[in-house]
């Protein structure tokens, strides 16, 4: 982090000119609030119309570069570790449509994950592009698709050897993260450009208990939906081209615009400059502290010898207490994977509690045939006793 992520060029610009009062000669026709509903100036409250500003006003975005709205795309893309970084007011889709029509014009082949966000077949729709699609990895036991592996987006660009693009999406809504480095890895070595959708992983790489981010792991652009994760207001969100120059910064700068109100709305974009700021300067101990507890009930697979992929090899990533009960007669949380984690997370200086419970897999959920009532007050009771220790609640 070199430039002074302290700041916050935007909101600091736009704070200084709507609290000084301007006689207001431009839209929007609130005229900072006098013009707007009375039932709408309760609920929102004057500020948020006060700030309600036009685009295009000296000092904010008009001016002498780098204008304040400028330095605080520049700081958000220093943090990221980004060539250049665009503020989204049409959230993570705009940024989905616009790498879209950048990287897959008409005509144009490109390796897509079957499970991708509507966002990116919209994206797709508009842009002529065809998608030659990868399936994820699929998981029977939890009935839940989660991403593409390296060695699936190698088969589908040996498939489609004039793909000049990847788009993958990681982590999945189920917050299932995908080997982003590996499938950079496929994408490069076939002569492709790995777009990552990290629309709910916006806080990724700013906690070790966190995987790293996309363009950390060396994908060559990245959508970070940060009204999702990192409290900016819903609608702002990210996109984030690497150093890489396997995209076009300057054709995808048109999309962004080209997929864009020509009135972003201020309050958005400021609460993006704001977002940024809180998690480089609060991310670490923000992060630290969402994962101080972890409990896992009947949960499978947690340990597997000889796996490479097993959980408890990042037993030291762990920074929260853990606690984990399984049940009895369960093939996929035996004592030995419970031996294999104890010690694990034992060696890892994890507090922790790895326990059995009397009961069958399935215990907590009433309507299962496995139900057990005495189980499950076990494990609410247990839960609380987490909870309490750790969050304070
Ligand atoms: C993986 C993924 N990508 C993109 C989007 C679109 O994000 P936004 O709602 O910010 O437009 C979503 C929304 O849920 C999503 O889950």
């Amino acid at each position: 982090m070199q430039l002074p992520q302290q700041t916050a060029p935007y909101l600091e610009a736009l704070t200084s000119y709507a609290f000084r009062d301007p006689t207001r000669f431009h839209v929007p026709g609130h005229k900072g609030g006098p013009g707007a509903d009375a039932g709408l100036r309760h609920a929102m409250g004057e500020a948020a119309l006060t700030l309600d500003v036009a685009q295009g006003i000296e000092e904010i975005d008009v001016g002498p570069p780098p204008t304040p709205y400028d330095r605080a795309e520049t700081l958000a893309a220093d943090l990221y570790g980004a060539q250049q970084t665009w503020f989204l007011s049409n959230g993570a889709s705009q940024g989905n449509h616009a790498l879209c029509l950048a990287l897959a014009p008409e005509g144009a082949e490109v390796v897509a994950q079957r499970n991708s966000h509507g966002s990116l077949v919209d994206g797709l729709v508009l842009s002529g592009g065809v998608p030659h699609w990868v399936a994820p990895e699929y998981d029977d036991d939890l009935g839940m698709a989660h991403g593409v592996t390296p060695d699936a987006v190698a088969a589908a660009l040996a498939a489609a050897p004039d793909a000049r693009a990847v788009f993958v999406v990681s982590p999945t809504y189920y917050g299932m993260a995908a080997d982003v480095a590996g499938c950079a890895e496929a994408a490069h070595v076939a002569g492709a450009a790995l777009v990552v959708d990290q629309a709910w992983g916006p806080h990724f790489g700013f906690h070790r208990g966190v995987p790293r981010s996309a363009l950390q792991d060396g994908a060559d652009a990245a959508l970070t939906s940060t009204h999702k994760m990192v409290g900016s207001l819903t609608q702002s969100a990210m996109l984030h081209v690497g150093d890489t120059d396997r995209v076009d910064a300057e054709r995808l700068a048109r999309m962004v615009r080209l997929m864009r109100s020509t009135s972003p709305n201020s309050l958005l974009l400021a609460s993006l400059d704001a977002a940024r700021r809180q998690i480089a300067i609060h991310g670490q101990d923000l992060l630290g502290r969402t994962v101080a507890a972890a409990a896992s009930f009947h949960g499978g697979r947690l340990a597997v010898a000889d796996d490479p992929s097993s959980p408890h090899l990042s037993a030291d990533r762990i920074t929260a207490a853990v606690d984990v009960a399984g049940a009895i007669e369960d093939g996929s949380a035996t004592t030995e994977q419970a031996g294999l984690l104890d010690s694990a997370l034992t060696g890892a200086g994890v507090e922790h509690t790895v326990e059995f419970y009397p009961a069958h897999h399935g215990f907590a959920v009433p309507d299962n045939p496995t139900y057990d009532a005495a189980a499950e007050a076990r494990h609410w009771e247990a839960l609380g006793r987490l909870y309490r220790d750790h969050l304070g609640t």
